[in-house]
C-alpha cells in the first residue's frame, strides 16, 4: 500500500467525524486505520496503529486538541498533523502549527482542500521518487466537427484505463444537449452531472460512485442532462466543483466534450492534465482544426496540452493526404487511429468497448497504445531507425499505421 496514506482521526463529535470518515473512505489516497472519539486517547491510538498522519478536529476542546498535538510531536515524530477547526482565528492557527500540526484546515472542510492536504503530505511523505502520480490524471477529449469519433475514442480511452485494477475511473459526458456515451456503454443511468451538480457540497464519495453508472468494464459513467431546460445549471463553477468532487475520487477522469466550444468546455479543457483533439483528414474538419489551434493557441492554461490526433486513417474518399494536413495543421500529428467502421459500430450496438468487442483489431490496438501515450508511457526511438520487430504484439501492430515512428517503442512506466 505505498501509494496509499494511511491515516488515524479523533474528533468528539460524533456527526462531524462521520462525515470526516465517508469523505475520506471514497479516496484513494488514503487508507482510514482508525479512528477515536476521545482526545485522551488518541496518542495510544497512534502509538498502536502507527499511521502515516492524524487528522485532528479541534473544536470539541481546543486545549486538549493542542496538549495532544504536542504529545503526539514527541512521541509519535514520524506521524503528519493535520488540524480541522471552525475557528480560523490567527492566534489559534499560529498555536498550532507551533504544537506540530503541518496543516490547517477551516471546517466545514471542502473535499478538494482536504484531498490538496492529503496529497501535499503524501508527497512530503514519499516523494515522487517512484515516478507515480498519486493525484487524478485527467484527459479531455474534443474535436474539430461533429461526428469525428470523440465519443468512440473517449468511451475506449475509458475502459482501457478501468481495465487495469489500479485505476479508478469516471467518464464525463460534457455534451449536455446530444451526448450519448451511455449509448455507448450500453447503460441506462440513474443520475446525471444535474443530479452531481445540484448535490455536489453534500455528496461524499460514496453518494458520488452511487450517483454514477458503473459499466462491466469498471468504468463510472457521469451522462449529460436528461432536459434540454436543466442544461443552464452546468456552469463552469459548477463543473469545477464537480471536477473537484471527481479528481479527488477517481484516478483518472476521461471528459467528452461538446463541440460548441463553450465556457462550459473550455473550463474542462482548463483543468485537464491532457487535451485530445481528434480531426479527421477531410478539408472542412482540418480547416476548424486550423481555427480551433490558432484560438487555443491563445490561452494560456491550454496551449501546452493539445495533441492532434487523426481519427480514421485510411478512409478514401475526400481524404487529405497526412503530410499535407500536418502542412495545413502547422503541427506534429500525435497519434493515428486507423479506420474500421464496421468494428467501431458494432461496438457502439453492443454497447462493449472495443477490448471486449475486438481484443485483436488493429483498431483496439491503435485506442490502446493511444491511451497508454496519454497515460505516461515512453516512446523510445531505435538507434538504427530501421523498423525493428517489438516484441509485444500489440506495438508491432501499432507501429503499422505509426509512419515516421519506424523502430519506435512504447514503453509503459
Ligand atoms: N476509427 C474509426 N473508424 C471507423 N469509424 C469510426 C472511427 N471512429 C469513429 N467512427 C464512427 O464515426 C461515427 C461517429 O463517432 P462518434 O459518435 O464517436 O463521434 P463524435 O465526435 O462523438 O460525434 P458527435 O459530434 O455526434 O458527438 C460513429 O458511427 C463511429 O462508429
Ligand atoms: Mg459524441
Amino acid at each position: 500500500m505505498s501509494n496509499v496514506l494511511r491515516l488515524a482521526i479523533v474528533d468528539p463529535n460524533d456527526q462531524s467525524r462521520e462525515g470526516l470518515k465517508s469523505m475520506l473512505l471514497g479516496m484513494d489516497v488514503v487508507w482510514l486505520d482508525a479512528e477515536c472519539s476521545r482526545y485522551e486517547f488518541f496518542s495510544d491510538v497512534v502509538e498502536q496503529s502507527k499511521p502515516d498522519a492524524a487528522i485532528i478536529s479541534m473544536d470539541g476542546g481546543v486545549d486538549r486538541a493542542l496538549v495532544l498535538m504536542e504529545k503526539l510531536r514527541h512521541q509519535s515524530p514520524e506521524c503528519s498533523i493535520l488540524a480541522l477547526s471552525k475557528s480560523t482565528e490567527g492566534q489559534l492557527i499560529l498555536k498550532t502549527i507551533r504544537a506540530g500540526a503541518k496543516e490547517f484546515l477551516p471546517m466545514p472542510v471542502e473535499v478538494e482542500e482536504l484531498h490538496g492536504a492529503l496529497e501535499r503530505t503524501l508527497q512530503a511523505k514519499f516523494g515522487g521518487s517512484d515516478g507515480k502520480t498519486r493525484g487524478c490524471k485527467m484527459i479531455a477529449i474534443a474535436g474539430a466537427t461533429g461526428g469525428v469519433g470523440c465519443t468512440s475514442v473517449a468511451v475506449n480511452i475509458g475502459c482501457n484505463l478501468a481495465s487495469n485494477a489500479e485505476n479508478s475511473v469516471a467518464l464525463v459526458d460534457l455534451d449536455l444537449a446530444l451526448g450519448d456515451a451511455d449509448v455507448f456503454l450500453d447503460s441506462i443511468p440513474d443520475y446525471s452531472l444535474v443530479d452531481v451538480t445540484e448535490n455536489v457540497s453534500r455528496l461524499d464519495f460514496h453518494l458520488l460512485r452511487k450517483s454514477l453508472t458503473k459499466h462491466s468494464s469498471g468504468l463510472y459513467l457521469l451522462p449529460r442532462p436528461v432536459q434540454l431546460q436543466d442544461l443552464d445549471l452546468i456552469t463552469p463553477d459548477s463543473l469545477r466543483k464537480v471536477i473537484g468532487l471527481l479528481r479527488a475520487s477517481f484516478s483518472h477522469v476521461v471528459i467528452d466534450l461538446s463541440k460548441s466550444f463553450s465556457q462550459v468546455d473550455l473550463t474542462a479543457l482548463e483543468l485537464s492534465n491532457e487535451i485530445v483533439l481528434i480531426v479527421q483528414l477531410d478539408l472542412p474538419c482540418l480547416r476548424n482544426m486550423v481555427r480551433l489551434l490558432m484560438s487555443l493557441q491563445q490561452m494560456e492554461s491550454i496551449r501546452e496540452k493539445v495533441k492532434v490526433v487523426v481519427n480514421r486513417v485510411g478512409l478514401e474518399s475526400g481524404q487529405i493526404s497526412l503530410k499535407k494536413a500536418k502542412e495545413t495543421i502547422g503541427r506534429e500529428v500525435f497519434f493515428q487511429i486507423p479506420n474500421d467502421y464496421r468494428t467501431m459500430v458494432e461496438m457502439r450496438n453492443n454497447g462493449q468497448p472495443l477490448i471486449e468487442q475486438a481484443p485483436k483489431a488493429a483498431i483496439t490496438l491503435a485506442v490502446q497504445q493511444l491511451t497508454d501515450l496519454l497515460n505516461g508511457a515512453e516512446i523510445v526511438q531505435s538507434e538504427s531507425g530501421e523498423k525493428t520487430a517489438v516484441d509485444k504484439g500489440i506495438a508491432n501492430n501499432w507501429l503499422n499505421f505509426w509512419p515516421g515512428k519506424a523502430g519506435a517503442k512504447v514503453k509503459t512506466k
